[in-house]
C-alpha cells in the first residue's frame, strides 16, 4: 500500500463540496493540502479545520479560468508546500439550459472553468512531478461526460473534454511514474446538485455524500505504485 503521510497535494474548489470532503480526508491521512477556490473567507475557514487535523494546510483565491492568475498562484502554492505529489482537479461549474436559451457567455463560461481552467492548474503543476518521476492527478468529469442530456450541452460537452484530456494525459505521463485518474461520480450532495435541484439536503441514506467521493480518491492513491485507477464512476445504490 502506498504510504500517503507527509505526501503534499493541491485541490481546487477545495473550500466547499467535494474538494472540501477531500481535503478533510487528505488531513485525516497526514497529506498537507493546499485548497483553491475563488471565495477567500470560504477558503480561510477550511483551512482552520484542516489545521485542526494537525496538517500544514494553505489556500490561494484566484479563479481557475484565467492564466495568468493559475501561474502565479501555483507557483505561490508550491513554493509555499516546498513540493508537490497529487493535484486534484475538481473545481468546476454547472448549469443546466436548453442550447437555444443559455446565454453565449454561459456556455463559454462552463467550458472555460471545467476545461480550460483544468487544463491551466494541470499545465503549471506537471512540470514538478515529471521533474520528480513520480505523483497522481485526479481529474473530475462526470456520468454527464459519458452520455449528454437534454438540458446539459454546456456542461456535458465540458465533461466530456475533461475525459479526453485526462484518458490523453494518463498515456502520456504512465512512463514518468504519474498516475492520472478520471472520475465520474453521478450525482452527490452538494451546493451544485442542490442549487441544480437533482439532489435534495437531508437525503444521507440515499444520494451519495462527498464523503463517499473523497473515500473513493484515498483508495485509488493507497493502490501500490505499481497499480493505477484509471477511471472510475461512483453510483448511488439506490437511485
Ligand atoms: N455534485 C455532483 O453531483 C457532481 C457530480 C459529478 C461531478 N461533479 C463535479 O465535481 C466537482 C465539484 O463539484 P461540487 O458538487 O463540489 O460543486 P460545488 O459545491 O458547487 O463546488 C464547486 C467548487 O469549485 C470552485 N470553483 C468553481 N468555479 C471556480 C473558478 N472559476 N475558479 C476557482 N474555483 C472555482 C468553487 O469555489 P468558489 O465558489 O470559492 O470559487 C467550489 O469550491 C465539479 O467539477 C463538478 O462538476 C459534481
Amino acid at each position: 500500500m502506498t504510504e500517503l503521510k507527509n505526501r503534499k497535494a493541491i485541490i481546487t474548489g477545495g473550500g466547499r463540496g467535494l474538494g472540501k470532503a477531500t481535503a478533510i480526508a487528505f488531513a485525516k491521512e497526514g497529506i498537507d493540502v493546499a485548497i483553491t477556490g475563488r471565495n477567500e473567507a470560504v477558503l480561510k475557514e477550511t483551512v482552520s479545520e484542516l489545521k485542526a487535523l494537525g496538517v500544514n494546510a494553505i489556500y490561494a483565491a484566484f479563479d481557475v479560468s484565467n492564466y495568468e492568475e493559475v501561474q502565479k498562484s501555483i507557483k505561490s502554492l508550491i513554493d509555499t508546500l516546498g513540493s508537490i505529489d497529487i493535484l486534484v482537479n475538481n473545481a468546476g461549474i454547472a448549469a443546466f439550459g436548453s442550447l437555444n436559451d443559455m446565454e453565449v457567455n454561459q456556455w463559454r463560461q462552463i467550458i472555460q472553468t471545467n476545461v480550460m481552467g483544468m487544463y491551466y492548474v494541470t499545465k503549471e503543476v506537471l512540470p514538478h512531478l515529471i521533474a520528480k518521476n513520480e505523483g497522481d492527478i485526479i481529474n473530475v468529469s462526470s456520468t454527464a461526460g459519458l452520455s449528454g442530456n437534454a438540458t446539459t450541452s454546456a456542461y456535458s460537452a465540458s465533461k466530456f473534454a475533461v475525459i479526453g484530456m485526462s484518458q490523453s494525459l494518463m498515456k502520456e505521463v504512465r512512463k514518468n511514474n504519474i498516475r492520472v485518474c478520471t472520475l465520474t461520480p453521478s450525482t452527490i450532495a452538494s451546493d451544485m446538485s442542490i442549487d441544480l435541484g437533482i439532489a435534495k439536503k437531508d437525503s444521507e441514506d440515499s444520494v451519495l455524500q462527498p464523503e463517499d467521493f473523497a473515500e473513493l480518491i484515498v483508495s485509488g492513491l493507497k493502490l501500490p505504485r505499481r497499480a493505477m485507477m484509471a477511471n472510475a464512476s461512483l453510483w448511488s445504490t439506490n437511485p
